[in-house]
């Protein structure tokens, strides 16, 4: 697999949402790997690299690269109609990419917990 190079400029920027076809899972499936078709041909195109988070309702994602690219990805994401109730939970300018082997990589968890505190918050999938 290609290492996409690291920049000055990467911006990665984190969400969480819900799948809109969570209650049928066939929908959800077909869902699911349409997206991962489309993104595996439209990321590496514009220097995205990224890790799709699901438990078969709840999506998080980390999105990767330089702010344009991300900037125009994430606004066809928030039209999207397959998922809703979208929470931004960060956008950071960043030296090194988490996943930069990876235009996207899918990881099928059991649980997606999305904790919210006063200072902090953050998603952890088990
Ligand atoms: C949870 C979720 C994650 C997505 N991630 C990506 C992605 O990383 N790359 C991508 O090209 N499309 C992704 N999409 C699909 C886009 O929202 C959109 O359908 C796609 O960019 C095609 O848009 P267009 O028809 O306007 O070109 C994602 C959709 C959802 C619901």
């Amino acid at each position: 697999m290609q290492k996409i190079a690291d920049d000055l400029d990467i911006v990665q920027l984190m969400y969480f949402s819900r799948a809109t076809n969570f209650r049928n899972s066939i929908e959800f499936d077909r869902d699911v790997r349409d997206i991962l078709d489309h993104s595996r041909a439209y990321n590496p195109l514009h220097e995205i690299t990224s890790a799709l988070m699901t438990d078969g309702e709840m999506f998080a994602h980390v999105v990767e690269g330089p702010a344009i690219a991300v900037e125009n990805l994430y606004f066809k994401i928030i039209y999207d109609e397959r998922h809703a109730n979208i929470i931004t939970l960060q956008s950071v300018s960043v030296h090194v990419r988490l996943f930069s082997f990876w235009p996207i990589a899918f990881i099928r968890v059991k649980n997606i917990c999305f904790i919210r505190t006063l200072n902090a918050q953050s998603v952890i999938g088990a």
